[in-house]
């Protein structure tokens, strides 16, 4: 399934591109027969500041263009910031016609598309993820919400973009941190999927952390046809589409209890982490595969540390009051192989508490590779 190379993505209902500048976007607009209309660029306080400019430019010549921003980060991805645009909308008397383009990291691609999804029932919008984690995740798929009382994603809807735009130069300016959230996201897809790609990343790290262009694309552009794979099977989260959620049990549970001062990506490497040692503890994974994925995890510079703050037992009362307990238990993403995933209900949280339990004396005895 990996493919050493990168290219355009057709999503069937949309197109995912992969661009080295923001030049081509008035001509995909002007193959789309999209002229003349009011275009709202929704950032936040760091990307408006890099990049909505360099957009405007682009698009000035067609469009009549607005921005709107919003302080960057985590908790204002919520009904307040949404309001404020809304309000923005109306005021500026954004109709049917018009567009929204998300320009920005997760945070942005979710409230943006939230809004589009909502206001005047529905309107078009674009997403150009500008984090390496938008990049192979979230600009995907169409999931879009924001939180709501400390609950993650709690109010939302799918709804797709008119398409993905991807320029990926703009990831030199993302935090070196940030960089390595949005690999935590790439290090599950190979997890879950691929046992190639997991070769890849072995062998590339060296790549990978100096931005060599044609491994970035590589990378993203496998991401993508991973998700894309996965939502198209299963659009609406109702089967394998939940194998996503490897690593975040755990992971949301520890971005929660961390007041969200950890990022997504690195808590998705931790419950990642604690998820492979919860598979070899099952029987389902054998000692040598749960040390190659965890040993890649360490390479990759994750700091698998819970805060001494943070109990096994706060962790699984966390895991308890998660939304995405069914009518069938704790629904758990294991894995029986380096690139396939399985789904266990009803899990055991005993499982779950040996797993976090071996998992953070393994972190103690794993060297790391940088
Ligand atoms: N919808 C989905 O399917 C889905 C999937 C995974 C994650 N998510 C969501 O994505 C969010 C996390 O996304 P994220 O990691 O991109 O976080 P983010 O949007 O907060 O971006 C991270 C930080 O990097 C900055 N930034 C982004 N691009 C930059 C650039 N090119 N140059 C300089 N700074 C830049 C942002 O301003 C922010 O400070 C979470 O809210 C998570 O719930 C959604």
């Amino acid at each position: 399934m990996f493919k050493n190379h990168s290219d355009n993505i057709d999503f069937g209902s949309y197109k995912y591109y992969i661009r080295d500048s923001f030049l081509d976007l008035s001509k995909i607009m002007s193959s789309m027969n999209i002229k003349g209309i009011k275009i709202c660029i929704v950032s936040d306080s760091n990307v408006s500041k890099l990049y909505t400019d360099e957009v405007k430019k682009v698009l000035n010549e067609s469009f009549d263009l607005y921005d709107f921003s919003f302080e960057a980060g985590e908790s204002y991805k919520n009904l307040s910031t949404v309001q404020s645009l809304y309000g923005f909308l109306i005021e500026n008397h954004f109709n049917r016609d018009d567009i929204l383009i998300a320009l920005g990291g997760g945070v942005v691609g979710d409230l943006c598309g939230f809004c589009a999804s909502t206001y005047l029932r529905g309107i078009r919008y674009i997403q150009m993820p500008t984090s390496l984690l938008a990049s192979v995740d979230s600009s995907i798929g169409g999931k879009t919400g924001v939180d709501f009382e400390g609950y993650k994603n709690m109010v939302g809807a799918f709804y797709e973009p008119l398409f993905v735009y991807v320029n990926t130069i703009v990831l030199k300016t993302l935090p070196e941190g940030e960089f390595k959230s949005g690999l935590g996201e790439v290090l599950k897809y190979a997890f879950i999927l691929d046992k190639d790609f997991f070769e890849y990343l072995n062998e590339n790290l060296i790549n990978i952390y100096n931005h060599k262009p044609k491994t970035i694309n590589t990378i993203i552009y496998n991401c993508a046809i991973f998700k894309k794979m996965i939502v198209e099977e299963d659009p609406k989260e109702k089967g394998i589409r939940v194998f996503l959620n490897f690593g975040h049990t755990i992971g949301h549970a520890i971005e929660k209890l961390s007041n969200f001062t950890k990022k997504h990506g690195e808590c998705v490497a931790i419950g990642s982490f604690f998820a492979i040692d919860i598979s070899r503890e099952m029987g389902y994974l054998n000692e040598n595969e749960a040390k190659r994925m965890q040993q890649l995890i360490m390479d990759y510079g994750f700091d698998i540390d819970i805060p001494d703050s943070i109990s096994t037992d706060d962790i699984i009362k966390a895991i308890s009051s998660d939304k995405k307990q069914g009518k069938d238990g704790l629904r758990f993403i294991i894995l029986d192989n380096i690139g396939h995933a399985k789904i266990i209900s009803n899990m055991d949280k005993k499982y779950i508490i040996r797993g976090i339990e071996n998992g953070k004396e393994t972190n103690k005895r794993t060297d790391t590779q940088i």
